[in-house]
């Protein structure tokens, strides 16, 4: 995140959105590329006159909808089979595809095709932003220390940068792919501290998008008795149409008019939708926010009375609904929009990457915890936990585990990630396979798994049989279930 020795680049890479922001000399500002655009749509086309970046790619996204990547944040690091994989493939244009067990896309760029898995699809925002912030630098980014920050948390900072007081915070974060929750104590303006995260991963403004397309859809087939199923144009068309009139009716419009001529390439779309049709198809997603909300008090055993103020940022924020749904959760709180929600994230970042810096004038601390419980299944489909849900960062956790039949010589295990008591109803991250166990008979042999949590947020999962010391002796990852 170091840029040069006294600037700190911060990067919020989002599932709509990048943004980049630097902090020098004591406070921070957003950078913009050079059409003058802060926020970078994240999105990448492929098109046969070269690759296009953000605004351009989103604007041109119809026109060429099968190569145009956007929203692969939401299955970053997923399986296959994950079924947020499942669920976003069925409503993408491009194509999503498995790669080593892992979700991927496939797109064709000058004639060939490429699988491109969702890291190499950051990796080229990732460059395609650095360009601009050289060039709003005027210097060349050599070098880059690299470490990632919880998105509250980043907001967090940026919200605390220049209060002094102590005061425990609720930090609401809606964008385009998910909703975070996370309770912070800030003391002296100085120490933040994440006391819980909370959140639903699977809950963002693209998913109010996803209705009104549908109800748009619906209508266009029923009227015309067509299927629109392989129109990926129309359907991006109408995607487009659908995000302009949730911004619009967010932003106090009544009514928003569609017009699309030759939707289908034969008939005219006219349409249009209300606020109040919005809320109507809409109501249980609203409903949804309140679930983290209600959560991360639970989790910190707190009151909404014991939280001072509420900061809302991320773009889904500014629905209306939204904060009526906080309102009713806190009817005094001070809710805050203070801080820009589109760039509070990013500012923040780099905020925090300025406390890791060796001239940390505003002597800043971060304690960061883990968002969800980690841990194995054991016999009967029962989640052993590993590591507790808000262990602070770094941790590493160890528990001894056996055999559950005699002279078994090798054990298969599931790492797992999430609150629930039974494994099926948490979130699979990776299969393992730990081979050359001593022989004996049932609940004799030790076998011992670590997890280690770093400061990035990265796992690993190391296990060893204490008996034969052998850890490298077959401990591997399952080559027949990918990652
Ligand atoms: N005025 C507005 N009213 C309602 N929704 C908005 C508004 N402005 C932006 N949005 C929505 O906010 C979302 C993008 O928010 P943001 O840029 O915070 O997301 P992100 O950081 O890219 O995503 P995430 O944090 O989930 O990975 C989009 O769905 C966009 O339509
Ligand atoms: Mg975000």
């Amino acid at each position: 995140m170091a840029a040069r020795e006294d600037i700190v680049l911060g990067i919020d890479l989002g599932t709509s959105n990048i943004c980049v922001a630097i902090y020098r000399n004591g406070t921070f500002e957003t950078i913009a590329d050079g059409n003058g655009h802060k926020i970078t749509p994240s999105y990448v086309a492929f098109n046969d006159d070269g690759r296009a970046f953000g605004k351009q790619a989103k604007k041109e996204c119809f026109a060429n909808p099968k190569n145009t990547l956007h929203s692969l944040k939401r299955i970053i690091g997923k399986r296959m089979n994950d079924p947020e994989v499942t669920e976003n493939a069925a409503r993408w244009p491009f194509r999503v595809v498995d790669f080593e067990g892992q979700a991927a896309v496939q797109i064709t760029e000058n004639d060939m095709v490429r699988i491109l898995t969702p890291e190499d699809v950051a990796s080229m925002l990732l460059r395609y932003v650095k360009t601009f912030a050289e060039e709003y630098l005027s210097v060349p980014i050599t070098q880059a220390v690299l470490r990632i920050i919880n998105e509250p948390t980043a907001a967090a900072l940026a919200y605390g940068l220049h209060r002094i007081g102590s005061e425990t915070l609720m930090v609401v974060d809606f964008g385009g792919g998910t909703l975070d929750v996370s309770i912070l104590k800030i003391t002296d303006g100085q120490s933040f501290q994440v006391l819980t995260t909370s959140g639903d991963m699977r809950l963002g403004g693209d998913d109010f998008d996803e209705r009104i397309l549908q109800h748009f859809r619906t209508e266009f087939e029923t009227t015309h008795k067509v299927s629109l199923k392989d129109h990926a144009e129309a359907l991006s068309k109408l995607r487009q149409e659908a995000e302009l009139a949730k911004l619009a009716i967010a932003g106090g419009s009544d009514k928003y008019r569609v017009a699309i001529p030759y939707l289908d390439g034969r008939r005219n779309f006219h349409s249009g939708i209300t606020a109040v049709q919005f809320n109507t198809i809409c109501e249980d997603l609203f409903a949804r926010v309140a679930g983290p909300v209600r959560e991360a008090l639970l989790q910190c055993e707190m009151q909404p009375g014991e939280i001072s103020q509420i900061v809302m940022v991320g773009g889904s924020s500014r629905l209306p609904q939204v904060e009526h749904v906080l309102r009713q959760i806190f009817p005094d709180q001070v809710i805050h929009r203070d801080i820009n929600p589109d760039e509070a994230i990013a500012c923040g970042a780099a905020v925090f990457g300025h406390t890791l810096s060796a001239n940390n004038v505003n002597k800043l601390a971060v304690v960061e915890v883990v968002p969800r419980a980690l841990g194995t299944d054991v016999v009967g489909g029962w989640m052993a936990t590993v590591v507790q849900k808000n262990a602070v960062i770094p941790c590493r956790e160890s528990r001894i585990f056996t055999t559950s039949y005699n002279n078994c010589p090798t054990v298969h295990f599931g790492v797992y990630e999430g609150d629930a008591r039974k494994v099926v109803d948490n979130r699979l991250l990776d299969e393992m396979v730990l081979t050359g166990i001593t022989r004996g008979p049932a609940g004799t042999p030790r076998i011992e798994v670590t997890f280690d949590y770093d400061r990035d947020g990265i796992l690993k999962v190391t296990a060893m049989d204490l008996d034969t010391n052998s850890a490298a002796d077959g401990f591997r990852e399952d080559p027949n279930k990918g990652r």
